[in-house]
Order: C-alpha cells, then sequence, then structure tokens
C-alpha cells in the first residue's frame, strides 16, 4: 500500500501547501514508504480510485483542506486519513466557532466578535467602529473568520484603521471576526497522538523581527526567531500543554494539531486558534517541535500513517 500525500489545492495557501506536502513527502520516502504526491484538483477521486490500497496525508492548508470537505470525501470513498474528521475539522477552522467552543469551557480566549459582510454593509462602517471601539477597546485584531496563514489578518490600532482591516477581512471571506489585541509572549503548541494518546510537544516562542507573524514572517527564512523550548516557568510551560490537549480534545481533533496561544503578562495562555492541518514547511513550528522533542519527523509522520491504517 502507499501514502497519498495530498498538498496544492486552490486555496489562497497552495503555495505553503506544497511546501509542506515536499517535506512531509521527502520525510516519509526516507522511512521507507511508497508515496505519491498529488495536488488535489477535479481528477482527485479518480486518482485515488487508481492509487488502490492508500492512505492519505492531508496537507492541504485553508479551504477544502481545512473546512472538512475534503475529509467528508474521504470518508465517503472509505480512504482512512490522518487527522481530525470532516465535522470536527468544520468546527476548528471557523474562527468564530471554534472560539466559542473553547470559551465556553473556561480557556481564557479573546474577546470576540463576529460580523457577517451583511451586518458590516447594513449598519455601516461608522455606527460598527463606535460600537466595536466600545465593546473590544483598542488594539484590536481583525481576522477572517476562516483562513490561515495570517492572510487578510490586521491589527488595528486605532478607530481610522478599522473598516480597511473589515474589508481587508473580507476579501477571504463572509465572515469576520474582531478580537480584543492580547499582548504577550506568542507560542504555539503540537499535539501528536502516535497510538498511545494525544501528547504535547514543546511550545515553540515565535518572534517575528517586524514584531507582527504576517504572511512574510512566516514562510520568509530569517524574518521570525523561532525558540523551543519556550522561555516560559516550568508552569507556565505546563499550563500551555494541558490548554492545547484541552483543545484538541474539545474540538474532537485526532491525530495531529497545533494550537497557537498568546501567554498574557499573568501567565494564563489564551486561545487563539487551532490547526488541522498545521504547516510542515522549513519555517514552520511543528517541525521545530518534533526535533525539539528529540523526535524525528520521518519517524512521527509514518507512525501516524501507519495508526490511520489500522
Ligand atoms: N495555516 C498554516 C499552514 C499553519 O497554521 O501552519
Ligand atoms: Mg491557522
Amino acid at each position: 500500500s502507499s501514502v497519498v500525500v495530498l498538498a496544492g489545492g486552490l486555496s489562497h495557501e497552495r503555495e505553503v501547501s506544497l511546501r509542506s506536502g515536499r517535506r512531509v513527502a521527502q520525510a516519509l520516502r526516507g522511512q521507507g514508504l511508497d508515496v505519491i504526491e498529488t495536488d488535489a484538483d477535479s481528477t482527485l477521486v479518480d486518482q485515488l480510485e487508481r492509487a488502490g490500497e492508500v492512505v492519505v496525508f492531508p496537507l492541504l492548508h485553508g479551504e477544502a483542506g481545512e473546512d472538512g470537505s475534503l475529509r467528508e470525501v474521504l470518508s465517503l470513498l472509505d480512504v482512512p486519513f490522518v487527522g481530525a474528521v470532516a465535522s470536527a475539522s468544520r468546527m476548528t477552522f471557523d474562527k468564530s466557532i471554534a472560539t466559542r467552543v473553547i470559551a465556553d469551557a473556561g480557556v481564557p480566549t479573546p474577546a470576540q466578535i463576529a460580523l457577517p459582510h451583511e451586518t458590516f454593509r447594513e449598519l455601516g462602517a461608522a455606527s460598527l467602529v463606535r460600537a466595536l471601539g466600545d465593546q473590544l477597546g483598542f488594539p484590536m485584531m481583525v481576522k477572517p473568520a476562516k483562513g490561515g496563514s495570517a492572510l487578510g489578518c490586521t491589527k488595528v490600532t486605532s478607530a481610522e484603521q478599522l473598516p480597511a482591516a473589515m474589508v481587508a477581512a473580507y476579501a477571504y471571506g463572509q465572515v469576520a471576526v474582531v478580537e480584543s489585541f492580547v499582548d504577550g509572549t506568542e507560542i504555539t503548541v503540537a499535539v501528536i497522538d502516535r497510538g498511545s494518546g494525544p501528547e504535547a510537544l514543546p511550545a515553540v516562542q515565535i518572534q517575528p523581527e517586524s514584531g507582527i507573524y504576517d504572511y512574510a514572517a512566516r514562510y520568509t527564512a530569517g524574518r521570525t526567531r523561532f525558540i523551543c523550548p519556550a522561555q516560559l516557568p516550568d508552569e507556565v510551560a505546563d499550563r500551555a500543554a494541558d490548554t492545547a490537549l484541552t483543545v484538541h480534545r474539545l474540538l474532537g481533533l485526532a491525530d495531529l494539531s497545533r494550537t497557537d496561544l498568546i501567554v498574557a503578562a499573568d501567565g494564563r495562555p489564551y486561545f487563539l486558534e487551532a490547526n488541522v492541518a498545521p504547516g510542515m514547511t522549513e519555517t514552520s513550528a511543528l517541525p521545530l517541535a518534533v526535533e525539539a522533542a528529540g523526535w524525528d519527523l520521518g519517524t512521527i509522520s509514518a507512525d501516524l500513517v501507519r495508526n490511520a491504517w489500522e
């Protein structure tokens, strides 16, 4: 049997996905596995049928790859795959839903307001700016409810910047989320289940040179300093690991996930978002955490494939 590494696709994160796919495909080949690299397009079902008995490793980022639709198709075709099932993936990918689920369970999250484009048009920018400013205060973060790699995200420090930031978020989808800005240490925690239950990897601390972890800071080598394990007191690092495991469980995730957090000045980790298809590029955090844990990306990826197979 073979492993189909699915990457590319048509989302805004296509290029990132291709880089993730290449790296994982190479790591799996290093373990002696037979790997087929596939770009998800309209011939996908035919390609899977021709490939015979396979396990899919989905590394499509963004829409389709993370919103549940691809995983729904794989389930319908009865093709085993690595990672969260469709329903969990869909819930995780929508920040307005995921944040609510996590906040309801008592995990700290930024205050968040979800705003459909319709509402923005009906109420008008001026009254929205007033209402959001009153409720959340500045600075605030504006993001597409569904998206990745920080595309369409803006840190807004004053009322004048808000309408443009919202328009930028709507370029990526019908709903924007506006959040209070949590100041603190930016970290991300990967969770991996090698077959004996989910384990949190050491937290990766993220220090973008520009101060903002945007698309360029994510994918240009040298633009961001990653520190792993993060420079946090043991007790705070443990709390961050617990939070990532709680998020993984609450959202019904499986095999692997990565939870992005901000550790506020009081030492409490705030949930920002979780990823069901975490980046695996040369500048991504999950592979870095795998190495810091003394593991190897090839071994881990092969374990995940074998578990999906069983
Ligand atoms: N959405 C990108 C791939 C990440 O979270 O790593
Ligand atoms: Mg993300």
